[in-house]
């Protein structure tokens, strides 16, 4: 890739990112800090009962829809712009017996491949953070939610004034950071779209959790997996430096992650 990547390249190389068995290895299943506690949090905070229509924009490789429908009852549609995502879902929901409650298909969170108004509520963890177009993507949650309909997000907060300079690039991008935003701008992206925030709670401690996670798997895969971790491109040695500076980052107030729930309202 060169000059400045379109947004449809920056997409297409994060799915490309979160689709490959090194980051499975580095995140475990759920690629977000706070993992499924944090998930199940959420859940709670949007009501979900028996039969709720839910849709998970970006659902990765499928683990908080399937949490979705197997602890909560719900009827959950997930959608991811990586089709190997999308088959590793779809094939996890068999092998668990949920495939009749957890449907996944391949789209981008900017043009929802659903009709409008069908979605009780919405779940979008850790993905909002990477979309090139946020504004469009929370037109898009808002358009697929019934009256009422409720939006629950978990995602990486920054403040862009004080982000070192190790953690702005193409890489600190796809790992979530570089493109990330205050929480108050995410709550006035979802305004502008017509959903009305009515919880915000901090979590920077589970990223701190999620660095140290990082580290511990990353030491441990050095030794046995370097080749296929710089075949992936990861970089052992600038990796170190990295997760210091996230880790600094989120002392200072500068990183962190944080839940938000909000409400298209009734009509
Ligand atoms: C950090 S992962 C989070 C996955 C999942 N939500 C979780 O918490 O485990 C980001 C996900 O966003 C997906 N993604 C990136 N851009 C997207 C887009 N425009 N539309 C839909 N999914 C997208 C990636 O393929 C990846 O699965």
């Amino acid at each position: 890739m060169t000059g400045t990547p379109s947004g449809e390249e920056l997409k297409a190389c994060c799915a490309a990112a979160y689709s490959s068995d090194v980051v499975a290895l580095l995140l475990g299943d759920s690629y977000h800090p706070g993992g499924t506690a944090l998930t199940r949090r959420l859940a709670d905070g949007l009501g979900l009962t028996t039969g709720a229509r839910v849709l998970d924009v970006a659902s990765g490789r499928g683990t908080t829809a399937l949490l979705l429908a197997d602890g909560y009852g719900a009827e959950v549609d997930g959608v991811d712009y990586a089709p190997a995502n999308t088959a590793l879902a779809q094939g996890a929901a068999q092998a668990v017996g949920l495939a009749d409650r957890a449907r996944f298909t391949t789209g981008d969170a900017e043009h929802l491949p659903y009709p409008d108004g069908v979605f009780d509520a919405v779940v979008c963890e850790c993905a909002l953070c990477t979309f090139p177009d946020k504004a469009r993507a929370a037109a898009e949650f808002a358009r697929v939610l019934g009256p009422a309909g409720r939006l629950g997000i978990t995602d990486v907060t920054i403040d862009p004034t004080r982000l070192p300079p190790g953690l702005t690039g193409l890489g600190a991008r796809i790992a979530c950071i570089a493109d990330a935003r205050p929480l108050q701008d995410y709550t006035e992206i979802l305004a502008g779209a017509g959903l009305h925030t009515l919880h915000t709670e901090r979590h920077d401690h589970a990223m701190l959790r999620m660095i140290d996670q990082i580290e511990a798997r990353l030491n441990l895969l050095r030794m046995t997996a370097a080749a296929r971790l710089t075949a992936a491109g990861v970089d052992l040695d600038a990796a170190p430096a990295v997760l210091a500076a996230a880790r600094t980052a989120v002392a200072d107030g500068v990183l962190g992650y944080a839940l938000l729930i909000a409400e298209r309202p009734p009509q």
